[in-house]
């Protein structure tokens, strides 16, 4: 299987991933992937369960370092240090919400908000005019932020408490509270329902009209196709397949790869025998995390979703 060479937007580089591979052990889940995400622009990453896209979400935000590879954000490598990539714009989602269960949805995104303040330990012990100043200004954006998601009526609820498709929302608020020049999103649908994964579609492209491009993860190929101005396909860890909607769709391989069949770079029109995955037949719409990655420094007390038991926090790291 050859690898798909990357396609370069025509619009300025945010996001470019170079050779970017992660072995763990014997296990290669991320092989020679390159990427490039533009200014303004939604690219879809999609590929069956267990294709490396979690961990290549991993690799790009520092929470793993790559064994092989560079990832830059504007035009410089990114750190391998989760908080420094935060820090540089870069944010994201979890497939598996991490949230701090107890604080109420106002917090979750001001705790968001700590890498673009600039108040220090004394200046917030003493809580002097700056460190006031700089409150009221971070409550002010966090409230902007609920309002943008939908949530300004939740400000005071726990997030434990919130249904599932707004915990989704709201890990989207947090995330944009780091003002992020890129917005990482790892199925940011899933349990959803049809009416929540529509209203995400709007919020998804509100998010872009802001200026933030973003790189989303999703098994909804409705979703994918109806928003992305591109789609990669990752299958077994490489890259297979980069193009618009249309032409990932006609691809055969893109076929065989979610039909489980035999991926072949000189399979005919004629060997795909079955329709593609299309809007009404998404291969899935929720999967487990094998790759889920913990963050101490995002957020230590995960929520649960209902649907969904709790990943160890420990556990998934390399
Ligand atoms: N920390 C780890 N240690 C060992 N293997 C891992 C680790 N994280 C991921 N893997 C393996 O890497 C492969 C890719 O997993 P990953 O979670 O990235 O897939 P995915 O494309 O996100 O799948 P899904 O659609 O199910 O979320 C899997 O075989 C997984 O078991
Ligand atoms: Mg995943």
């Amino acid at each position: 299987m050859t690898t798909a060479p990357s396609l370069a937007p025509a619009t300025d580089t945010v996001l470019k991933a170079d050779g970017v591979t992660m072995r763990f052990g014997g296990l290669t889940a991320v092989r020679g992937v390159d990427l490039t995400v533009g200014s303004g622009e939604i690219v879809g990453l999609i590929g069956p369960n267990g294709a490396g896209k979690t961990t290549f979400f991993n690799c790009l935000t520092g929470l793993y370092v790559p064994t092989e590879g560079t990832v830059s954000y504007r035009g410089t490598r990114l750190s391998r240090k989760p908080h420094l990539v935060t820090q540089a714009g870069v944010a994201r989602t979890f497939q598996n919400i991490r949230l701090f269960a107890n604080m109420t949805v106002l917090e979750n995104v001001l705790v968001g908000r700590h890498t673009r303040t600039k108040e220090g330990l004394w200046s917030a012990l003493l809580r002097g005019p700056g460190f006031k100043k700089a409150e009221r200004t971070s409550e002010e954006r966090a409230m902007e932020l609920l309002e943008f998601t939908g949530l300004a009526h939740k400000r005071d609820h726990l997030a434990r408490n919130l249904p599932y498709g707004e915990q989704r929302k709201l890990e989207i608020a947090r995330a944009l509270a780091s003002e992020p020049g890129l917005l990482l999103l790892d199925e940011p649908t899933a349990g959803m329902n049809p009416y929540e994964t529509r209203a995400t579609q709007d919020l998804v492209l509100a998010i872009r009209a802001q200026g933030t491009a973003v790189l989303v993860i999703e098994h909804d190929m409705r979703f994918i196709f109806n928003l992305c101005d591109r789609v990669a396909v990752l299958v077994q860890g490489q890259k297979l397949v980069e193009g618009t909607a249309e032409v990932v769709q006609a691809d055969d391989r893109v076929i065989a790869a979610y039909l489980g069949a035999p991926v072949d770079d000189n399979t005919t029109p004629d060997d795909a025998a079955d329709p593609a995955p299309t809007a009404e037949t998404p291969p899935t719409t929720d999967a487990p995390d094998p790759g889920g990655a913990p963050s101490a420094d995002t957020a230590p007390d995960a929520t649960p979703p209902a649907d969904r038991p709790a990943q160890g926090p420990t556990g998934d790291t390399p």
